[in-house]
């Protein structure tokens, strides 16, 4: 079915919408793009025009939650970006360790994935904590995970995936913390019990004025600020830096970049910014 097609205006008026919501910026050579994720949603709700559908959207928080998820990109992997899982293993983790052996911090480790998207994220994170700040060892570990999305939240909290992506995870970890579907879960892997206590879900824009979350050790922001312009992509940083505790470790994607001068951080290793202790 043919549906309207999508003016210079009418994606202009998105743009800024899209914008003002969640900090996205959508260039012009955006704009087919828009109209392909767009177009089957405004045909189904038989609107006349792009315009239309505008005007839904800004009056309908549901319909503008719709059309930020249409817009972004979900895609994640498990352990994505491995240099950073190694680096928490081998020189992160064991300083927490360090430190509370000699009192210098606690044994609550509070981590942050926030742009969580599926879930894969924050579960391949409590894998490591797990496994190297055991309960029995007196360590609580809690890993926060939000998106902006409801979508992709509501399939991070079932913590199950098709089992062919097992592969992302290492054989240790996946023997330790991942079930194999039987029956009618045959071939799908689900988070275990230990795994799925230790991930808690919200939901949370990364442009918002206030999070509310608390302070974390690590916070996880990766494959997010792409999507941000200079303005945002700064006010994100700020924010999420003063949600560091000091001391504490920030994680971007490999294609994300800080400047020397952002919210106090120092980079440590390629993609990885730390806090003044
Ligand atoms: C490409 S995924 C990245 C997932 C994961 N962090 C990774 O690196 O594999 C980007 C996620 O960012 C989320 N997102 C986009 N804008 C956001 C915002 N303003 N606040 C919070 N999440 C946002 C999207 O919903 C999407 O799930």
């Amino acid at each position: 079915m043919q549906g309207p097609s999508l003016s210079r205006q009418e994606f202009g008026d998105l743009q800024r919408l899209i914008y003002g919501e969640a900090g996205i910026y959508l260039s012009e050579a955006k704009q087919a793009l828009m109209a392909g994720r767009l177009g089957r949603r405004v045909r189904a709700l038989g609107l006349p025009s792009y315009a239309d559908y505008c005007q839904l959207a800004r009056r309908d928080a549901q319909e503008r939650q719709r059309l930020l998820e249409a817009i972004c990109t979900h895609e994640t992997r498990f352990f994505r970006e491995p240099r950073q899982f190694e680096l928490l293993e081998k020189v992160i983790v064991p300083e927490w360790r360090r430190l509370a052996a000699g009192g210098q911090r606690s044994r609550h480790v509070r981590v942050w994935s926030a742009a969580c998207s599926s879930g894969e994220e924050p579960f391949s994170l409590a894998m490591v904590l797990l496994d190297h700040l055991p309960a029995a060892h007196g360590w609580a570990v809690e890993v926060l995970a939000t998106d902006l999305s409801t979508r992709v939240l509501a399939q991070a909290r079932e913590a199950r995936w098709p089992v062919a992506r097992a592969a992302e995870i290492p054989a240790t970890y996946l023997r330790r913390y991942m079930l194999r579907g039987t029956r009618s879960q045959e071939g799908f892997m689900r988070a275990g019990p230990a795994l799925r206590d230790a991930v808690r879900f919200a939901s949370l824009n990364l442009h918002d004025d206030t999070y509310g979350v608390g302070r974390f050790d690590l916070v996880l922001c990766r494959n997010v600020l792409i999507y941000f312009d200079r303005a945002a992509k700064a006010h994100v940083l700020t924010r999420l830096a003063s949600h560091l505790e000091p001391g504490g470790h920030l994680f971007l994607g490999h294609a994300e970049t800080l400047s020397a001068s952002d919210a106090g951080l120092r980079l440590v290793a390629p993609t990885v910014y730390r806090r003044a202790a």
